[in-house]
């Protein structure tokens, strides 16, 4: 099983290459501390709509920059997506290995005992101009990769998923998530809970790395 200080020490072991349907390449990677110039274009890109689907601290070099630091530092994981040919980040997703004692909760009334060792939360937020064409769903086999190297037997949403977000809703049902219940958020709106549970997701990724090359 990798630990967190494993990859931040040996990020290629999460590291694989892929062809999208329009031909161009994009490296799916764990975030890097050189990255935050290229993570803050990609704060600072994102819509209000995505912003509002996809909350982060900030949207700036300094949140960027916090995104960093925090690498190897405490329970998350963050994987970028990032253009071949111009090195541009036009995606990041977000593993935590922590549950909140609220989705404890919300979980086990909804029938559902969360276990703080083998599951986690994941989130995904795609640049506005790669949303809905299919990239999501061309790397959620490593999503799920990922996680099973991690020793996770299921995936939750990181904080759930807005009611009126119906394309996330579609790509994690499509992606093989199962609908939990629903809460009404800090914001007053109501969000989604939703589970997969890897042992019945296929595990379709070829292989990622078991060690980098010398
Ligand atoms: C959510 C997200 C990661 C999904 O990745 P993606 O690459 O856009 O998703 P895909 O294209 O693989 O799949 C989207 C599916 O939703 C469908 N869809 C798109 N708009 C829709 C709508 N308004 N209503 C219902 N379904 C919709 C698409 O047709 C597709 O389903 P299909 O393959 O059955 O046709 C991405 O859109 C994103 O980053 N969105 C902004 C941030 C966000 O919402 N993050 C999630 C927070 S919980």
């Amino acid at each position: 099983m990798l630990t967190l200080t494993e990859i931040a020490e040996d990020p290629l072991v999460l590291t694989r290459r892929l062809r999208l349907r329009d031909g161009s390449e994009v490296l799916f990677r764990p975030l890097a501390h050189a990255d935050a110039a290229h993570l803050a274009r990609f704060l600072e890109a994102l819509s209000p709509e995505s912003r509002r689907l996809s909350t982060f601290d900030g949207y700036d070099f300094a949140a960027a920059r916090e995104l960093c630091a925090a690498i190897a530092r405490y329970d998350k994981l963050r994987l970028v997506l990032e253009e071949v040919r111009s090195g541009r980040i036009v995606g990041l997703l977000e593993f935590s290995l922590d549950l909140t004692s609220a989705d404890i909760a919300r979980y086990r009334e909804a029938g559902v005992r969360l276990a703080e060792t083998t599951d986690c939360r994941f989130g995904p937020t795609l640049a506005d101009d790669y949303q809905d064409r299919g990239v999501g769903t061309l790397i959620f086999p490593l999503v799920t990769e990922v996680a099973r190297r991690l020793g996770r037997t299921r995936i939750i949403l990181w904080g759930g998923v807005l009611g009126d977000n119906p394309r996330a809703i579609r790509y994690y049902e499509k992606n093989g998530f199962q609908p939990v219940g629903s809460f009404i958020g800090e914001d007053g709106l109501r969000s989604l809970d939703m589970i997969l549970d890897l042992h019945v997701v296929p595990d379709q990724a070829s292989p990622l790395p078991r060690r980098s090359s010398s």
